[in-house]
């Protein structure tokens, strides 16, 4: 070896392959401004589209009428339900096996309800034709309470259902109703509960919020009237699926449609639905064969598209003295809003709520879903969740602090002792899941030394001291979390939408000179993936990530994937992704051993290449390799460096982690302070350590967001009180706190590089631990559970609440 040829390191290091703080690539267009949003996207002789909004939460339309905004100049048209039902499109099939309106259709179910849509030759004109649009409603009584819902004598919403005994997940009990859900064996937990030395029993509701993303919703649809092809740009996450959906709905044959992404600005789960604005901007397009773009606006957004949450859970648990859990119950009232227009896989009405037994060895555990219709916006997306977990997460957290104040217990102790134990693995729980590894006593132990969990604990009790001598009037509370996350949907054995298995795609093609384009059926919003995709490919055939060009988001060039939501993107693509490099490695070895002239058993794999056994100084690289792809195969083989998997994961991943926030808060003004948040995250192997903490920090400031105050609320009319960012907490950099973040690496056993999702864990973890922190700092003043979200004004409503200004 001479001077300059480089070390096994350098070798390495020069892959930026997995493990590297690679830079993300695509930063280099978003930081100069230089993304493609669908709102770039101008094309000539477009159109401009915008709704006509019910201001009324439930009214029967007597009439609507355009004469006058067809009037206003610039304005081409108003499509009402009266339109889209010569085309057969006034309804919509949902994700959830429910139809949901298009456009008003007799009545309107919750305020801002789409009612009719304008086509202008400008948004502007488009404005002006909306406002002249007249609509007749007779309003109707409202119900915003889901448990009122219920009551008998309700009024019924949907009149569509009349009658309708069955919906798509079995029997409906009452006119509002649609489904119930149960999973686990209810007497063993019934005699438990029983049996049980100790019990609690809480109703712990997540409120609504909402995932808004920077860049709402939005699309540009062109029809072509001589091909007979229809081009949609729009803010997906999963493409394929709405080119699929728009064939079934609007019978177009699906090779005549082209679904494009391009750079999305943020989806948390927001994206993932067919929105109303679609099936108009189509529909539109198709009839006046001009190109036409729709873009919500922020209030349109938070009001109208996809909500998340709103889960209100009866929550028990029966343990012994000791603390030993012995049985868990919950049952849910799930508020789906006026239709069910949840995104989960087809067979999960609650999605992955059965993962409610969390980190704990439950030895029984019963679970049952009710899905209830009121008059607010569908949805109930994931947000930042997979489908969900962060409602399940949220109620066995603080179910299990509850249990610990119960017992007297401190809450970490509590959890070491009742936490599915390492040799568990694979560990069945109670509800069905097989959780395919963990190391939960070792990421417990990390986050309590490093934070000094005892010294905090001490500190917490002189403060608490100081408070009951008068000499502070501020409360500590520690909240701590440990939560198990269940990503990567999905096996095909019970993961699907619309009848699609839940699989997901790469295809690589290497060109001579050693470089390549990877081709994936996900979708980044955000994440990263150019960069990390690339990684994966560079340690696999050990190509240098820059040579690897990442490409999402096309139909027509990407294998078919279901997108990008869930965090399974690396548990699925990512899996994808290394099988088809492995694909392609194996060809690699075919012709490196061609050219070496020696058979393929006795070929190694170094690195970038390949060497034989036993004469390390007879290699053939991989750039060599590819260059040989092209030019001198062996005889009888195909040329040229390509390969495609589709991945169906034999399991989902299930990643952990351990989170605590320390937090101050002043009884008199309910203003918090928070003092310290630490999040330990094991999410398997590590692609990329830098997106990871990236993505830890976003998932934490969302968390932080929504437990502290973030939330769509409703007045009792059904008017949403928070529209808009001035009442919707988004936080910026001067509220969000400072960040620690830590990990463990416990790889999957069955996912090909050991990967698990990573993208949803700091918020399914980090709701849970302000929320903790919260009730764990009120607890000594006498205080069992405070509900979400805790800003400064319900703070210091439950300081009053507990009498602390009675001095
Ligand atoms: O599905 P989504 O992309 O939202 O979530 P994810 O699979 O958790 O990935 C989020 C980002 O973190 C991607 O760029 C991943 O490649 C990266 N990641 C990683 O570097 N290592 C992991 N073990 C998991 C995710």
């Amino acid at each position: 070896m001479n001077d300059m040829t480089p070390t096994r390191e350098q070798r390495t290091a020069a892959l930026e392959g997995m493990g590297c703080k690679r830079k993300r690539v695509e930063d280099a267009r978003f930081t100069q401004g230089k993304g493609n949003y669908v709102d770039d996207l101008k094309l000539p002789g477009m159109l401009h589209g915008d709704f006509v909004r019910s201001p009324h939460a439930h009214a029967r339309v007597k009439s609507i009428n355009s004469e006058e905004a067809l009037k206003v100049p610039g304005v081409l048209a108003v499509i009402t339900a009266e339109t889209l039902k010569t085309v057969n499109l006034a309804w919509m099939p949902t994700l959830a096996g429910d139809v949901q309106m298009v456009l008003a259709d007799g009545k309107v179910l919750f305020q801002n309800q789409e009612v009719a849509f304008v086509v202008a030759t400008d948004r502007y004109a488009a404005d002006d034709g909306i406002n002249k649009v007249v609509v007749e409603y007779e309003p109707l009584p409202v119900v915003i309470d889901p448990f009122k819902a219920m009551d008998k004598d309700a009024p019924v919403l949907r009149e569509d259902l009349a009658g309708k005994t069955t919906g798509a997940h079995g029997p409906r009990k009452h006119h509002n109703h649609i489904f119930e859900w149960t999973v686990g064996d209810k007497d063993l937990t019934d005699a438990a509960f029983r049996k049980a030395e100790v019990t609690i029993k809480e109703m712990i509701s997540y409120h609504r919020t909402h995932p808004s993303p920077l860049e709402t919703c939005q699309c540009v649809c062109s029809f072509d009237k001589i091909k007979g092809e229809l081009t949609i740009w729009g803010t997906f996450q999963a493409p394929h699926v709405i080119r699929t959906v728009v064939s079934l709905i609007a019978k177009l044959p699906e090779q005549k449609i082209h679904v494009i992404s391009p750079d999305v600005g943020g989806g948390f789960g927001n994206k993932v639905g067919a929105y109303p604005g679609y099936i108009c901007a189509a529909v539109a397009s198709i009839v006046t064969g001009k190109p036409v773009k729709w873009v919500e606006d922020r209030i349109e957004n938070l009001t109208a598209t996809s909500f998340a949450r709103d889960y209100h859970m009866t929550t028990e648990i029966a343990a012994t003295k000791e603390g030993q859990v012995t049985g868990l119950r919950v049952h849910v009232l799930a508020d789906h809003g006026a239709f069910d227009a949840c995104a989960d896989p087809s067979k999960w009405p609650a999605g992955f709520f059965n993962i409610v037994t969390g980190s704990y060895d439950f030895p029984v555990a019963h679970l049952s879903v009710d899905g209830i219709y009121t008059n607010k916006a569908p949805g109930g997306v994931a947000y930042r969740c997979s489908f969900r977990v962060t409602e399940a997460a949220y109620c066995i957290e603080r179910g299990m602090d509850i249990l610990a104040q119960k017992l007297k217990m401190d809450p970490a102790e509590l959890r070491l002792k009742n936490f599915i134990r390492k040799e568990q693995f694979p560990y069945h729980s109670a509800l069905g899941w097989e959780y395919d590894s963990g190391d939960y006593h070792t990421a417990m132990r990390k986050m309590m030394e490093t934070v000094d969990y005892a010294g905090l604990r001490k500190q917490q009790a002189e403060k608490r001291a100081a408070f009951k001598r008068g000499e502070t009037r501020e409360i500590m509370g520690l909240g701590v979390s440990f939560f198990t996350e269940i990503v990567g949907a999905g096996p095909s054995k019970n993961c699907d939408i619309l009848g699609i298995a839940m699989f997901d795609s790469c295809e690589i093609r290497l060109h001579p000179t050693g470089a390549g384009i990877a081709r994936v059926g996900t979708k980044s919003t955000g994440q990263g993936h150019e960069t990390t995709w690339a990684q994966i490919i560079a340690t696999e055939i050990g190509i240098p990530a820059d040579n690897i060009m990442v490409e999402e988001g096309n139909t027509d060039t990407a294998p078919y994937g279901l997108g990008t939501y869930g965090s399974r993107s690396t548990p699925v693509a990512g899996a994808a992704i290394a099988m088809a490099a492995r694909k392609i490695k194996a060809k690699a070895q075919m012709i490196a051993a061609y050219k070496l002239e020696v058979h393929e058993d006795d070929l190694e794999w170094d690195i970038d290449g390949f060497r034989v056994k036993g004469l390390p100084e007879k290699t053939m690289s991989m750039k060599d390799i590819c260059w040989a792809a092209y030019n001198s195969v062996p005889p009888g083989m195909e040329p040229g460096l390509e390969a495609v998997s589709y991945y169906d994961p034999p399991n989902m991943t299930y990643p952990f982690g351990a989170y605590i926030c320390v937090m101050e808060i002043d009884v008199d003004t309910g203003v918090y302070k928070i003092k310290r948040f630490y999040a330990l995250d094991d999410c398997g192997t590590r692609i990329n350590p830098m997106i990871i903490e990236g993505q830890v920090h976003g998932g934490l400031t969302e968390a932080f967001a929504i437990a502290m105050g973030q939330e769509i609320r409703y007045d009792p009319e059904g008017n949403v009180v928070t529209g808009s960012f001035m009442d919707f907490f988004m936080p910026t950099a001067v509220e969000t706190p400072h960040w620690e973040t830590d990990f463990t690496v416990t790889p999957s056993p069955h996912h090909p590089i050991g990967a698990k999702g990573v993208g949803e864990s700091p918020n399914v973890g980090g709701v849970p631990a302000f929320s903790n922190a919260v009730n764990d700092a009120f607890s000594f003043l006498g205080s069992t559970h405070i509900q979400m979200p805790h800003d400064y004004w319900r703070n210091w409503k439950a300081a009053k609440n507990l009498g602390v200004f009675a001095a």
